[in-house]
């Protein structure tokens, strides 16, 4: 059994020429261990037959929003329901345009609205199509709204000409959704995460701040969503969609976050501290704006809450996880806060002007009391499953501890 055990898959297809792939995931998804459900588009289905499907998923395939037997008890809002995460593969240029405006002119967008389940998109079609600025806008739309986007590569297309457009290869699909979908390990619990920067008015135009974008939070507080928890991610100024099934609170200053994060506490089983929180403010921020008169400026600099000191410092408190930003000597240090701020985990990054912020990939090292685990390098999405199954794993070994 592969990592997709006992999920429950709604594949959409629709009518591209990629669409003859689309067995070979539905056969790849199955070896995964998922249970798959295929609906076809009308168009697709003249490139692939319902029963070629039907044969490897081991299901009726359904194609049509009027087929009086299944509909008979609302089949469609009952799919909605069992799904446990949707794919639309191939996804065509038409039918993410459908899906952007939110139409519901067939079954497989009409499921695709009715499901509260992830969705997934494998985007295949001719590099034209794919670069038109209305695709992007398309595209761009859907992502804001939390839809996820796998693909396309780029290579020779069906239409003779070579660009970006192909639909993603079936075992990349699979391992991509393989490699997201979390294992429900933290099931039932409440996961409060903070990401990105904070800003601090200098005056009404100014303020400072850094370069945090948010990807790393963002990440964490996916994957604690696709670990089974109930997700609320405090965020400063970014420029990222919200994780599909995430509530996000948006602020601007440490003193907001502090407060937002201080109002969500209660009820909260898990807090990530992944946001660059400034450190220090600027004491008297001006009421207007500054001129340049003076040759040199100098600013008064006050101390900012520390967030995650207060939350470890709570009673009752949660499990709390904060990270380590650091240029050198990123164990000392990473120790140093895992100590100081009374945390039950510190996740250590090396930062810099490639490294760390702003970027998708990055490289961490967790450190607990007594115990420490490299995370390796790779992408932020990557690290912060990881990360979850880490806090999950140390909470049950905390838990054990107790009860013994
Ligand atoms: O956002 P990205 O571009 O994806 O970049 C990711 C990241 C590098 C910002 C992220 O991985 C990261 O390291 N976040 C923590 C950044 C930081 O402020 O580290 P620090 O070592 O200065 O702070 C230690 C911890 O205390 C952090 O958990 C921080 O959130 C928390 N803190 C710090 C100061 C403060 N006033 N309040 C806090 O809660």
């Amino acid at each position: 059994m592969g990592s997709l055990a006992g999920k429950n898959v709604l594949l959409g297809v629709t009518g591209g020429i990629a669409a003859y792939k689309a067995p070979d995931l539905v056969r790849r998804l199955r070896e995964q261990g998922a249970e798959v459900r295929v609906v076809l588009t009308p168009a697709a289905a003249r490139f692939v037959t319902p029963l070629t499907f039907q044969a490897v998923s081991g299901h009726p395939v359904r194609d049509s929003l009027w087929d009086e037997a299944a509909e008979a008890a609302m089949g469609h809002i009952e799919l909605a329901r069992w799904a446990d995460l949707a794919l639309v593969a191939p996804a065509t240029a038409d039918f993410l345009a459908r899906l952007a405006a939110g139409l519901a002119d067939d079954l497989l967008a009409t499921l695709c609205l009715a499901t509260a389940a992830p969705l997934w998109v494998a985007p295949a079609m001719n590099r034209q199509m794919w670069a038109h600025p209305a695709t992007v806008e398309n595209l761009a739309r859907l992502e804001s709204r939390g839809v996820r986007v796998l693909g396309p590569a780029e290579g020779a297309q069906a239409c003779g000409e070579t660009g970006a457009g192909r639909m993603l290869e079936p075992a990349e699909l699979t391992a991509a959704l393989a490699a997201e979908d979390g294992d429900g390990s933290l099931q039932g619990r409440r996961v409060l995460v903070t990401a990105g920067p904070t800003r601090e008015a200098l005056d009404p135009v100014r303020y400072l701040s850094n370069r945090s974008s948010g990807k790393m939070g963002y990440a964490v507080a996916a994957a604690a969503r696709a670990a089974g928890a109930e997700v609320v991610l405090v965020s400063g100024p970014v420029e990222l969609p919200a994780p599909a099934g995430v509530r996000v609170i948006g602020v601007e200053t440490a003193a907001q976050m502090q407060a937002a994060v201080q109002a969500e506490l209660p009820g909260t089983d898990v807090f990530v501290g992944a946001a660059a929180v400034a450190d220090y403010r600027p004491a008297e921020p001006a009421g207007q704006k500054i001129k340049k008169r003076e040759e040199a400026l100098q600013v008064a600099l006050v101390r900012n809450p520390d967030i995650l000191a207060g939350v470890a410092a709570a009673t009752p408190r949660p499990f709390v996880v904060g990270f380590a930003a650091e240029t050198h000597d990123l164990e000392a240090n990473a120790r140093q806060k895992l100590e100081a701020k009374r945390l039950d985990l510190v996740a250590a990054n090396a930062v810099g002007p490639d490294r760390g912020f702003d970027r998708d990939d990055n490289a961490l090292r967790a450190f607990w009391p007594g115990g420490e685990r490299d995370l390796g390098s790779g992408a932020k999405r990557v690290l912060a499953k990881q990360l979850v199954e880490l806090i999950a794993e140390r909470m049950r070994a905390g838990h054990q501890a107790e009860d013994s």
